[in-house]
Order: structure tokens, then sequence, then C-alpha cells
């Protein structure tokens, strides 16, 4: 069987010391497509530097809401020169955070609308990061600066009323290993997506699925979420790993 993880983060320090093992392993066991995502300005030349290296590989450039530092403007440059490289595939994650920073959300609003600027000018989607900030997101979403080509709502919050408005405006809903967990209940969110909006992540280092919990997370373990995916909906794991591809593929422009 074959797997998309749509947003990981082979990039992070905790891949210092093994990558390249990790990310043929991985490959050989069946992740044949992963999007290596940014979350500021280093990771961001990071994962371009592993894209250029994995053919299987994507990548994307951006500053998270968790990210922001007083040389934001400056960084965001430099995000809009990196982001023209080919293999850049969405701007993020970018987003609001108000529950790690409550104390600059009009800042975190001004960082996540310059960055959907970005992805308009170059015609790319986003990957959204939100927590705790839902009507903020959607209300720029929707009313101060939608993004042309769309995006993905990653590690979605299991919430209803959110992935009802995310597909209205025409997301993609990205579940991670959170839906695995044994106190999540994400059955409602999970069936609120249609097969053809639903993708899969593992947002690794982080967010481990069960049965591996506590330990460090990779994008093998995408498959886990997948299976979590595969009992809720009714539907065959494989059926589950092709649509998710598919939808990674479209919504990433990847042919
Ligand atoms: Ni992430």
């Amino acid at each position: 069987m074959e797997f998309f993880d749509s947003h990981a983060h082979y990039n992070d320090e905790k891949f210092k010391e093994d990558r390249d093992k990790i990310i043929l392993e991985n490959y050989n066991k069946g992740i044949k497509y992963t999007t290596c995502i940014g979350y500021n300005l280093q990771s961001s030349k990071d994962a371009v530097d592993i894209a250029k290296k994995y053919d299987f590989i994507y990548c994307t450039a951006g500053i998270s809401p968790n990210d922001i530092n007083d040389n934001v403007y400056e960084e965001l440059d430099e995000i809009k020169e990196i982001a023209k490289y080919k293999k850049i595939v969405a701007i993020g994650e970018i987003g609001l955070d108000y529950y790690w920073n409550k104390d600059n959300k009009e800042l975190q609003k001004e960082v996540f609308v310059r960055q959907i600027e970005i992805a308009n000018k170059l015609e790319l989607p986003i990957v959204i990061h939100t927590r705790d900030a839902i009507s903020d997101t959607i209300d720029i979403l929707k009313n101060v600066l939608p993004c042309n080509k769309k995006g993905i709502f990653h590690c979605c919050p299991l919430n209803v009323e959110l992935i009802k408005e995310g597909l209205k405006l025409g997301y993609y809903i990205s579940f991670s290993g959170v839906i695995t967990f044994k106190n999540a209940k994400p059955d409602l969110a999970v069936q609120e997506v249609p097969l053809n909006k639903i993708l899969i992540e593992t947002d690794s280092p982080y967010l481990t699925p069960e049965p591996y919990r506590g330990s460090r997370n990779d994008p093998s373990k995408v498959e886990f979420v997948a299976k979590k995916i595969s009992e809720i909906k009714e539907l065959n794991l494989e059926e589950i790993a092709k649509k998710t591809t598919e939808n990674a593929k479209k919504i990433y422009n990847i042919q």
C-alpha cells in the first residue's frame, strides 16, 4: 500500500541524527510522498534542502503563529523568495494560535494575511494551523483575504462547525494521530468530511498515533491515522490510502 503524509517535519532537529536513514526506510515502507513543512525561516530553508535531495519529498515555506519574532517582516521577504522554488507546494504552516500566544493577536492576523498575499501572488495553496482561534481564522479566509488556491486545515481541530465552514470555503481537512488518542472522540468530525476532501498526516516528530504514543513520530506511522479513518468510515484501508494520496496530489498540484 502507498501513502502520502501530507504534513511532516523531517526538518525538525529530532531527525538530525538519522534523517537520511529514516527517509529512505519510510519510502521503502510505502510512504511514497511526503510534504516537509516549514514553520519559520530556517525550517523552511531546511525543508527546501531536503526536497532537493529526494524526489518524493515536497516542501512548504512559511512562518507559523508561534514563530513570529522581531524580524518577521524581513523574514517574510525571504519566505517570498524561497517560495519560488519549484517543489514548494504551499505556503505554510501559517495561521493563528491563541492557545500558545494570546498577547499578539493583531500581529498574528497581519502575518497570516501577509502570507496569504504571498500564496496568491505565487498561485499556491496554504497550510493552515489554527488553535483556539476558529472564528478569527474563518473570518480572515472568508472576509479579509481569501486564498485563491484554497488549502488545508492541518491537524484539524475535531470541531464539526469549523469543518463545515472549512469545507464550505473549499478547503481540505487533514487529520493527524490525534484521532487515534483514547480520549479523542473523532467520529463526528471524521464522518463530516467527504472522501474527496480528506487528508492524512503525521505532523511528525510530534503527535505520535496510538499504539506508539510517547515515542518519536515519523511518516511511516501515517498508516495508523488512515486505519482509524477506515474504521470510522467503514471503508477498507486501501481505499483510504488511495483517496488521501489522490487528494494530497491534487491540492499540492503534484503530477
Ligand atoms: Ni506542523
